[in-house]
């Protein structure tokens, strides 16, 4: 089982469990020192507002944590912010004043190395934000931050992608702090909704445990999946639909919510699952009705359970970080229905050294 034991036989389960632990031991670490802007200072990076550009590179799991996080700088800094993806990342225009936030659990995934190449020109600033600080990108770095998850062992990502948003924003919001051009109110409330991420990943995992069953049975024999979400709740909708192809080998894509008018909802018919994930965007409202008057059945991930009434609040500029929880979830369950190895997906490895 993982890091400390656990109630399942399976190493994902116990990691996906770990999480409102490895929220809290982040915030443990960094929380106190975003609001006097000492942990940004601490990591010996320029002053916030020297920055002119942020670029988030990673690969799977680990791009989305950066998508997550480059919110927090486009949100609250209004820095313009790009999400590459690390095996692209040869075609990308330098430009001065760039923080580079590579992301990567292990620290040695080939393509974020040879990105790195791609990358080096003058006036970088390269932050590694790792599970691995002792990795070949830590060393490759200007500043490194260990986002604290512990040894992950199943290979798709579970803690260490909440770690990793968890850290990154930690780091954006103390940078953020310590600039001149930022709305303190803003700022202090952002701060506010990271403490109490624990509190919703834990509430999250107990308040979708009866429904996941229930789901899992529902679309056992379903062979596709559509997984949609509006602003900050796209990624999590991609993070969502990742899981599912990893763990069941089963279709899915995610979609902007904006998008299914365009072209996917040609896919939805009678039983399709759509799963959505709710940031309070009322115009999701419109593209569920879409699906659900074609016959498609739509899954709403929107609070800290199945049920949120009275717990509707706006996302903060990462998103709701706790709807991964219920994403995780369905996807381990329907890949143990499907009888699957849930710790080692076919075709997949942990690290990836190749290109
Ligand atoms: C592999 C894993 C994914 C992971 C990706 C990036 O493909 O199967 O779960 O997201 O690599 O890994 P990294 O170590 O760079 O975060």
């Amino acid at each position: 089982t993982a890091e400390h034991g656990g109630r399942f036989d399976d190493h994902m389960g116990n990691e996906i469990d770990e999480q409102p632990a490895v929220a809290a031991r982040v915030l443990d670490a960094f929380a106190g020192g975003i609001a006097d802007g000492s942990l940004w200072r601490s990591l010996g990076l320029a002053g916030f507002d020297r920055i002119h550009r942020v670029v988030v590179l990673g690969c799977g799991t680990s791009l989305h944590a950066g998508i997550a996080i480059g919110r927090v700088f486009s949100d609250l800094g209004h820095l313009p912010v790009t999400a590459l993806v690390a095996s692209e990342a040869s075609s990308f225009v330098p430009e001065p004043h760039t923080l580079v936030i590579a992301i990567s659990q292990s620290g040695e995934t080939a393509d974020i190395l040879r990105a790195l190449d791609a990358l080096s020109f003058p006036d970088r600033t390269l932050l590694a934000l790792t599970n691995n600080p002792y990795s070949s990108l830590a060393r490759e770095a200007d500043a490194v931050i260990d986002c604290l998850a512990g040894v992950e062992i199943g290979v798709a990502a579970t803690k260490t992608f909440v770690a990793q948003v968890m850290t990154g924003v930690a780091v954006a919001l103390s940078g953020l702090c310590g600039s001149a051009r930022v709305d303190r109110v803003d700022a202090r409330a952002a701060l506010e909704a990271l403490t109490e991420t624990p509190l919703r990943l834990d509430a999250a995992l107990r308040g979708w445990s009866d429904s996941i069953p229930l789901l899992t049975e529902e679309f056992a024999d379903a062979s596709g999946f559509l997984f949609l979400g509006r602003g900050s709740g796209v990624v999590y909708a991609a993070e969502g639909a990742l899981k599912l192809k990893e763990l069941t080998y089963r279709w899915a894509e995610h979609q902007p919510a904006g998008e299914l008018k365009h072209g996917p909802l040609a896919l939805v018919e009678n039983g399709t699952p759509v799963l959505a994930v709710d940031v309070g965007d009322r115009r999701l409202d419109i593209n569920i009705a879409e699906v659900l008057a074609r016959g498609g059945r739509v899954v709403r991930i929107a609070g800290v359970g199945p049920d949120p009434v009275g717990d509707l609040r706006p996302a903060p500029p990462w998103g709701p970080l706790e709807a991964v929880v219920p994403l995780q979830l369905f996807a381990r369950s329907l890949a143990i229905r499907l009888d699957r190895n849930v710790d080692k997906p076919r075709n997949l490895a942990k690290s990836v050294t190749v290109d």
